[in-house]
């Protein structure tokens, strides 16, 4: 019996395949002559149906396509319909088998109802992860900023077009390539350093460094770095640079501009200063000697006219303190006659006398030369406006000023025991008043010094310069 099936099967399976594909009614004719000899030679029609299962299942594990799934267990039906034909007449369980066939080719369908769903969904999810792997594509495509990976040898894997705005190269010609070899030779140990920071999985901060462009020119380019990961392990680094070249220049000319500021500035005090001095305070002395002569003359000491003269001349003598006071204060002489330390404990004399100040002097002698003539001039600026913010603003009781000098540097610290206030604020203010903190910081800068002001709510206020020297 299992024998004749054996016999069946080959050329069943072969004349469904064949009908599958569209053999069409010579298909059939070889299914209801299969079907006669089974039957003729005593296989059952659950037999048949087993038999038509299996089949069906091999032909169906060949196939991918699941959207015809439903069609080929339709068609085969027909086909095995067909085969069992010559049983009509013969086997009662015809009916039966059949029944049972349908049942079966409802649960295939369901099966493939099931698996529809399921692949409609998987396409959906890939639809979205396109688009929005499309929307970040777009974005890295069309950024400014170059977008990079670099592997784990710090090799290029990947950017995007900006770079060849920027670099005025092909990206191709740079893929694969070491990324530092595109940049300044002195900016490549710190890249380096910041390239190892990422593989250790950190996120450092952003760094400058000059790029090398084809045109032979060099851009500063501002680096963001973070690694990259891959289930769980950092693959390669991912990093965002910006052309900076511009936003430098406006920065440094601003830089230019402040202390061209400051020199002129500085010019223009030593000319009225002069003018002060040289011209109005000489016409005053020589007023002055004139009233002088004129009172002599005057023989009722005691008339109105004789008091009138010593009135006129008490007020130009002190018309002539004044112009030399602001005349010193313009241009400091005592800086050139009697060195810095001198006249930094004259001025603090002065300005004690001036605002009932106590202020504590300790200033180290400076041999000549030790700063430059402008230096010099600086520190005493801004020692004098340092000393006039106190004075308007701190309600400080005391003042420490200290000029040090050490082997490589001289420093000056001014500190106030007022109310301090908070500094992030104080620089410029919108409507152009407080020049006086940024004037200070200007000149430092100037003298190639670092500027330091920190300052403590109701403990008062510190600013520290410090000059480094060539010798000692
Ligand atoms: N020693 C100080 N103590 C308290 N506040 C100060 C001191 N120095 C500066 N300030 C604050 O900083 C501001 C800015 O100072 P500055 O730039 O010199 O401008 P200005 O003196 O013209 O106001 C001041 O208005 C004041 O509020
Ligand atoms: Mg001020």
């Amino acid at each position: 019996m299992h024998d004749i099936l054996n016999n069946i099967r080959a050329p069943y399976e072969d004349a469904l395949r064949g009908f599958l594909k569209g053999t069409g009614e010579e298909a059939l004719q070889r299914a209801y002559d299969l079907g006669r000899r089974a039957a003729e030679d005593g296989v059952g029609t659950l037999d048949m149906v087993k038999l038509h299962e299996e089949v069906l299942h091999t032909i169906l594990k060949d196939s991918q396509r699941s959207e015809a799934l439903a069609d080929t267990v339709r068609r085969a039906s027909q086909f095995f319909a067909e085969s069992l034909s010559p049983y009509e007449m013969t086997h009662r369980g015809f009916q039966e088998a059949l029944q049972t066939l349908r049942v079966r080719a409802d649960e295939l369908a369901d099966m493939n109802r099931m698996l529809e769903d399921e692949i409609s969904e998987r396409t959906e999810v890939e639809r979205a992860l396109r688009e929005s792997e499309n929307r970040f594509r777009t974005l890295v495509e069309t950024a400014r900023d170059v977008i990079f990976t670099l592997s784990l040898h710090g090799r290029i894997t990947s950017m995007n077009p900006a770079f060849e705005d920027l670099v005025g190269a092909q990206r191709t010609e740079w893929i694969d390539r070491s990324c530092v070899t595109l940049l300044h030779t002195d900016d490549t140990p710190r890249a380096i350093r910041v390239f190892q920071q990422v593989l250790r999985g950190e996120i450092p901060a952003t760094f400058e460094a000059r790029i090398r462009t084809n045109r032979g020119t060099y851009l500063v380019g501002e680096f963001i770095m973070a690694p990259q990961y891959q289930d769980g392990k950092i693959v390669g680094a991912l990093g965002i640079a910006r052309d900076i070249t511009e936003r430098k220049r406006a920065s440094e000319d601003l830089r230019t501009l402040a202390q061209r500021v400051v020199v002129a500035q500085e010019e223009e005090r030593k000319r009225i200063s002069r003018e002060l001095h040289d011209d109005i305070c000489q016409r005053l002395s020589a007023t002055k000697l004139h009233l002088e002569a004129l009172q002599d003359k005057v023989r009722d000491k005691r008339s109105p006219l004789a008091r009138g003269l010593v009135d006129v001349r008490r007020s130009i003598g002190a018309t002539i303190k004044e112009v030399r006071s602001i005349s010193a204060n313009l241009r400091p002489a005592t800086l050139d006659d009697l060195g810095l330390p001198t006249a930094l404990r004259l001025l603090c004399r002065e300005f004690s006398k001036m605002h009932d100040i106590t202020v504590r002097v300790e200033a180290d002698p400076l041999p000549m030369h030790t700063l430059p003539a402008q230096t010099e001039t600086a520190v005493y600026r801004v020692t004098q406006e340092a000393l006039s913010n106190v004075a308007k603003h701190s309600r400080a009781r005391e003042v420490y000023v200290q000029l040090r000098r050490t082997g490589t540097s001289v420093s000056l610290t001014i500190r106030d025991n007022g109310k301090g206030f908070d500094t992030t604020k104080a620089f410029v203010r919108s409507d152009g008043t407080g020049l006086g903190l940024f004037s200070m910081r200007e000149r430092a800068q100037l003298a190639s010094a670092t500027f330091d002001l920190t300052s403590v709510r109701n403990k008062g206020t510190t600013l520290k310069l410090d000059i480094p020297t060539t010798g000692p």
